[in-house]
């Protein structure tokens, strides 16, 4: 995701911010830039692309001066570009702004700014911030910011530099990390820890609604009310490698924890206060919507697995009839598709050859094409006719956890959007559908801290050569995801049935010990999937079972139950992900594994 850094002292600032950005490149950026106050006033160097560069356009014309902020772009509103890349400023040049987070209400500030003579430069979100500020500085910047960020509604970690009053920083936080860093005669600014751990290990943790003013002598913290307040300082004595992972032993287990906040910045500016799903850029109309005879999906992997949850949601609330193919083999199938008929490519890193190239056939036979991705400015965003992004951040570990749960919500809000446009689903089911999506990240965030069966769970199967999932509907596709992330990373041979289907064949294979996972977390069919437990347990298997709280009578058939909170049994799946994705973890870290990058595989996979 997006970086900042900021420096105000007595050394230069351009060399600090530059080490600062490349301390930040591992979060993944496409541009980055920095504004410095210099003897000619506030100048501005930035570019797309790599921090490299920015770099070489800092040797060419550099920049000297005592304060800095600086910025390394995750492309969220608006493609990668020199003239979306961050600082923003307001006409005058006088402000400028980096900003991490998503504004909601930026169109209708950017409205009301053109109407009072402000001109934009640029496709952000961020650049309503320069010239809100610009438009309420009346002598005092503080003041000015703090009027700028009451009338901004949505997700923002801020650093303001002016010419007005060079001698001092503005930040401010609300739902988007920001640190201060305190020095000796100099104070920093930082995103995340690593971007200052080079100059200072003292630092402010702001928390939202608390801004700073920094000078080279001293921080002041108060909150948007403009009442000051003591903090204490934290103190950090983790590495640099430990400050990156955000103080997780891997990346794996700091994506794993970072899903709370993938869902709610993957749901923010989608929902609006009247309960109803805005997807904004989405250009396919109601009407479009409501003459759609099928849907098929092409996706690898992880992202194929999420589709496959994105059917059952589809179908059930829209009865658009969904196929699901694996990318690789879509391309070569000779699809039938017929008029009307919406193509969607599920991909995290939008580059993977086979989803390319599987939605490319299927744009020359006529299909309209979406895109569900998590990077902007990939090759599946720029070939969709539209796009639905997640925003789960850089995915760094090579086994997808994020970036899989947050296509889950954008398969939910693509549903219910459809639904709506369609009628398929009455008013009051839609507000209480709509409301318990908005309960998963809190829901993730509690589970995230009782799952310590799981790991004694690992302890137990970490030995064993092969093991199964089973389930049936969401679960059955879910346990695809669990069977695969197991594979990956601990290297046991797992398979994921249909509970079904295993008397058809593979019932064969179940001996005493063999330890079974029963994904049943679906209310509906809760019956069935226990008749199925009790065959595998006749048979000598060993059964964790995976449930919704309250689900108590699973526990005279399986040996261990894990319970998940209660929710839909649609949005099960996005709950009950995170116990099995710690499962493969732990599993994989007691066997000792390298969890972030397993053998035989790599993170974007852009070859046949
Ligand atoms: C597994 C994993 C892969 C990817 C697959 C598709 O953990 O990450 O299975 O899901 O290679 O990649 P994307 O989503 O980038 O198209």
């Amino acid at each position: 995701m997006c970086g900042i850094v900021g420096y105000i002292g007595n050394r230069n600032s351009q060399n600090i911010l530059l080490e600062g950005l490349k301390k930040l490149e591992y979060r993944g950026y496409d541009s980055a830039g920095v504004a410095i106050h210099t003897e000619a006033g506030l100048e501005l160097r930035k570019t797309k692309g790599r921090i490299s560069e920015l770099e070489t356009r800092l040797e060419a014309q550099p920049l000297t001066g005592f304060a800095g902020i600086g910025h390394t772009r995750w492309a969220t509103h608006g493609k990668p570009s020199d003239a979306n890349s961050h600082p923003h400023t307001d006409n005058d040049m006088k402000i400028s702004v980096v900003h991490n987070g998503i504004i909601e209400n930026h169109l209708q500030l950017k409205e009301e700014l053109e109407q009072l003579g402000y001109r934009f430069l640029s496709e952000t979100d961020t650049e309503v911030i320069s010239h809100l500020i610009a438009h309420h500085y009346e002598g005092d910047l503080t003041e000015a910011v703090r009027k700028a960020v009451s009338q901004v509604r949505g997700a923002y970690a801020i650093a303001v530099l002016s010419e007005h009053e060079p001698d001092k920083l503005v930040a401010v936080r609300w739902a988007s990390p920001l640190i201060i860093g305190v020095g000796q005669g100099e104070n920093f600014i930082g995103s995340d820890i690593p971007a200052i751990l080079e100059y200072t290990r003292d630092v402010y943790i702001l928390n939202d609604g608390e801004m700073a003013v920094l000078t080279r002598d001293g921080v002041e913290l108060m909150t948007l009310e403009g009442n000051f307040i003591a903090k204490q300082l934290f103190h950090i004595d983790w590495d640099l490698m430990m400050a990156e992972k955000n103080g997780f032993d891997t990346f794996m287990l700091k994506e794993i924890h970072d899903q709370p906040r993938a869902y709610q910045d993957t749901m923010r500016g989608r929902i609006n206060e009247g309960k109803e799903i805005v997807l904004p850029g989405m250009t396919l109309s109601a009407e479009q919507i409501r003459g759609l005879k099928q849907i098929h999906m092409v996706a690898c992997g992880t992202a194929y697995h999420a589709a496959l949850v994105g059917k059952t949601v589809i179908e059930r609330l829209t009865r658009i009839p969904v196929e699901v193919d694996l990318a690789s083999e879509y391309r070569y199938r000779m699809p039938v598709i017929r008029e009307n008929t919406l193509v969607i490519a599920v991909s995290q890193s939008g580059e993977t050859a086979d989803t390319l190239a599987a939605m490319r056939e299927a744009r020359q036979c006529g299909a309209r094409v979406m895109a569900i991705t998590n990077v902007i400015g990939s090759s599946v965003a720029r070939e969709a006719d539209d796009v639905l992004f997640t925003l789960a951040g850089p995915e760094i570990a090579v086994a997808s956890t994020k970036a899989y749960s947050s296509q889950l919500i954008a398969f939910y809000l693509l549903g219910l959007f459809m639904a709506q446009s369609m009628e398929t689903l009455d008013q009051a089911s839609l507000i209480e559908l709509i409301a318990m999506l908005e309960r998963l990240p809190s829901q993730v965030e509690e589970m995230l801290e009782g799952l310590e069966p799981v790991r004694q769970i690992a302890e137990q199967i970490s030995n064993q050569n092969h093991l199964f999932f089973i389930g049936r509907g969401l679960d059955y596709s879910l346990a695809m995801e669990a069977s695969l992330k197991l594979k990956e990373i601990s290297y046991i041979h797992s398979e994921a049935y249909a509970a079904g289907e295993l008397k058809h064949g593979s019932l064969a294979l179940i001996e005493e010990g063999t330890p079974v996972i029963a994904l049943a977390t679906q209310e509906l069919l809760l019956e069935k999937t226990a008749s199925n437990i009790k065959e595998v347990k006749a048979r000598g298997a060993y059964v964790i079972a995976l449930a919704l709280e309250g689900q108590t009578e699973l526990e005279k058939t399986a040996d261990q139950v894990i319970y998940v909170p209660r929710t839909y049994s649609l949005l099960a799946p996005a709950l009950a992900v995170v116990p099995l994705q710690l499962l493969a973890y732990y599993t994989a870290s007691i066997r000792g594994n390298d969890v972030d990058k397993p053998r035989n595989l790599a993170k974007s996979v852009t070859v046949e």
